[in-house]
């Protein structure tokens, strides 16, 4: 190229050089290293290489862009533009040619390394880089004077187009490959799966040209939900996202009671094996048949899981992850066949990538928050709780980052609650009391009134109000402390002690009174002192895990805390600190990360270079274990009052007086003393 040829300007990325009249786009942007995709290697066939050129005056970039600065519009733009439809504006990179200075957006679409924006409050993006990509190769036809076998040609072809070493061939791919090469005229698409180390291999392989797309799940394999995220290999775009309840819940609500049962039941983790496996392979179909896609498009699949759940989905019993010192079977990342996990309803040669545990107690599920939330790479000290059965407890900064899991059970998921439930339509999620009449109002979940509203009775006929979910019974909990009916160790008050008779005895505690639909046949809704313990019991263990990793790191307070988990996002920052689930913080630095488990899954999916990160980074996690560690007893037993026996919440009480009162008759506070000893502190 010399001064004189024309000057080529690419945005978003601003690269530019100048190349010889004739040269087309595709080929200018390869030398500069624009990101602009190609699957058809130039042929004018996949179109994905649309550009989109600019003309008139450019005094940023200093050029003047003539109306005919590329080729005229060719017959293979033509006969695309015919069949399929270009955009206006769009040329085809391969095919228009420089014919003079030109400035030529490539538009997201068109880039393989695009961003893809999380739907998260931190708005963080993921960049494309998938493991698995289509090619479209030419191959050349066998020669009687020149023998070799046409997998040979096929990896010589790869080779040259696209610079690809395969591998060698599962032989159910090699059975298939001569009659494809044959049918497409030795032209051929080929799904190469390609890590960011490691050979790289063929998936499948198809006549002439395939324009996909294929998918990718990522999995969210927990104690007692799975969740699965479907993902568009190119694009990034979440098709659709579907969950299961774990059929293991059968055999133990949470993870230890399900390795005492492997411990205790001769064949009992292969039992369990086989129910996860069968209940993905559920999920994988339905994920599918929302999405309308053809499941065996299949291609990929991350998971994400606790020690115990990756153990039982490799088929690998869990025993020595029930005694100390919790060694796990591998703590490295897992890259393998999705048929080895049983996964057959999707494409038989689809690849697995299983994250990289930390520890014994802290899986690859607190790998995957690692990587969504990245603590590592803030500024501040951040905790990262993602709540579930267990929680995934993380602090650090870029100094160092901490990390422990804690057994909260499944009490902030609405189990083992009297009127607990799972979070969908009907299932109260929001709650106030009022301070002075003691009533509440409430939301469900698929109605956005409140019960107080005009209109709600109406708008909730259909779903009924059946229960509390998670996020409820925070918010019912809470606000029974805020408003005196609950005192600092957990007690529910009499009638008597909080002047309302929705405080009514129940054997020798007392519950509150929620809502009353047994006149119309529904339940009547309740918070029992047992579910003020179950949620003690809960928020005391995650309080503790955060405890113990702030006397690790030598601090008493943090500066920000993220909450995570399938509803963290719906947790409020605001009862979740009246609780004294989480450390005292202003409120306005604790946020919701939403699913960052899943998140991270979906990172792991859609990036491979992700995937060495994480290896990397959970190398440098200090793991800290709960249960062997004497402290967790001390911090769970302080932090069982609401908030805390001895830690203060200055941030909390300036903004929420707390009464400051005892419902325990048998020390002294006597049935109206509770009303008379409240105060205002902060
Ligand atoms: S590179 Fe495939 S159409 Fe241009």
């Amino acid at each position: 190229m010399s001064a004189q040829d024309p000057l080529v300007i690419f945005t978003p990325s601003g690269k530019r050089g100048r190349f010889p009249t004739g040269t087309p786009v595709l080929t200018a942007a390869r030398q500069l290293g624009v990101d602009l995709d190609s699957v058809c290697g130039g042929r004018g066939i996949c179109s994905k290489c649309q550009v989109a050129p600019a003309f008139g005056e450019f005094s940023k970039h200093g050029v003047t862009v003539a109306k005919d600065a590329l080729s005229e519009w060719n017959a293979v733009e033509a006969r695309y533009d015919e069949k399929r439809g270009l955009k206006p504006g769009r040329r085809l990179g391969c095919q228009a040619t420089i014919q003079s200075d030109i400035v030529i957006d490539v538009p997201p679409e068109s880039q393989v390394h695009r961003q893809v924006v999380r739907k998260a409050a931190t708005e963080r993006v993921i960049e494309m880089d998938p493991a698995t990509r289509l090619l479209l190769v030419d191959v050349a036809e066998p020669d009687m004077h020149d023998p070799s076998g046409d997998l040979q040609r096929l990896k010589a072809a790869l080779h040259a187009a696209w610079q690809v070493e395969l591998g060698d061939l599962p032989l159910p791919l090699l059975a298939k490959l001569q009659p494809v090469l044959r049918k497409g005229g030795w032209q051929v698409t080929c799904a190469i799966f390609q890590p960011a180390d490691g050979p790289v291999q063929l998936l499948d392989i198809w006549p002439g040209y395939f324009e996909g797309p294929l998918y990718g799940l990522a999995i969210d394999l927990g104690s007692t939900t799975m969740a699965a995220h479907l993902c568009d290999l190119a694009t990034g775009t979440v098709l659709a996202s579907s969950g299961l309840m774990n059929p293991q819940i059968r055999f133990g609500e949470d993870l230890m009671s399900r390795v005492s049962y492997a411990m205790m039941n001769p064949g009992g983790d292969a039992e369990m094996t086989t129910a996860v496996r069968e209940a993905l392979n559920q999920l994988a179909g339905e994920i599918a048949q929302e999405a309308e896609i053809d499941p065996r498009l299949i291609v990929e699949t991350v998971f994400v899981c606790n020690p115990v759940m990756h153990h039982l989905l490799l088929g690998i019993d869990p025993v020595e992850l029930g005694q100390a010192p919790f060694a796990l079977a591998t703590s490295d990342s897992l890259s393998l066949f999705a048929s080895e996990l049983g996964m057959d309803a999707i494409h038989p040669q689809a690849r697995s990538y299983i994250l990289p545990c930390i520890a014994g107690h802290v899986g690859a599920d607190a790998a995957a928050v690692a990587l969504s939330e990245a603590p590592g790479e803030q500024d501040d000290l951040t905790l990262v709780i993602d709540v579930g059965t267990n929680a995934e407890i993380l602090l650090g900064n870029r100094s160092r980052v901490l990390a422990c899991s804690s057994p909260t059970g499944p009490a902030f998921e609405g189990a083992q609650i009297s009127s607990g439930q799972r979070a969908a339509p009907g299932a109260i999620e929001r709650i106030e009391i009022d301070p002075e009449t003691k009533a509440p109002r409430f939301r469900v979940i698929g109605c956005d009134l409140w019960s107080d509203d005009p209109g709600f009775d109406a708008a909730t006929a259909v779903t009924g109000i059946t229960g509390i979910c998670g996020s409820g019974i925070i918010e019912a909990v809470a606000e029974m402390r805020m408003t005196g009916l609950l005192d600092a160790s957990g007690l529910i008050g009499s009638a008597e002690q909080t002047g309302t008779s929705r405080c009514e005895a129940d054997g020798r505690t007392h519950s509150y009174l929620v809502h009353d639909g047994s006149a119309d046949g529904g339940p009547r809704i309740t918070v029992t002192q047992g579910d003020i313990r179950a949620i003690q019991l809960a928020k005391s263990a995650l309080y503790a895990g955060a405890r113990l990793l702030m006397d690790e790191m030598g601090v008493d307070t943090v500066d920000r805390v993220v909450l995570a988990g399938a509803f963290g996002a719906h947790i409020s920052p605001k009862h979740a600190m009246v609780l004294g689930m989480i450390p005292d913080a202003p409120l306005n630095k604790v946020t919701s990360a939403g699913n960052a488990a899943g998140t991270g899954a979906r990172i792991a999916l859609l990036n491979r270079a992700s995937r060495k990160e994480i290896e990397t980074v959970v190398r440098q996690i200090t793991k800290v274990e709960t249960a062997i560690e004497p402290r967790f007893q001390e911090h769970f037993v302080a932090a069982n009052a609401l908030p805390h026996a001895s830690d203060p919440f200055p941030n909390l009480s300036a903004l929420v007086p707390l009464p400051d009162l005892s419902f325990n008759t048998g020390g002294g506070d006597g049935s109206d003393g509770g009303r008379r000893r409240r105060r205002r502190r902060g």
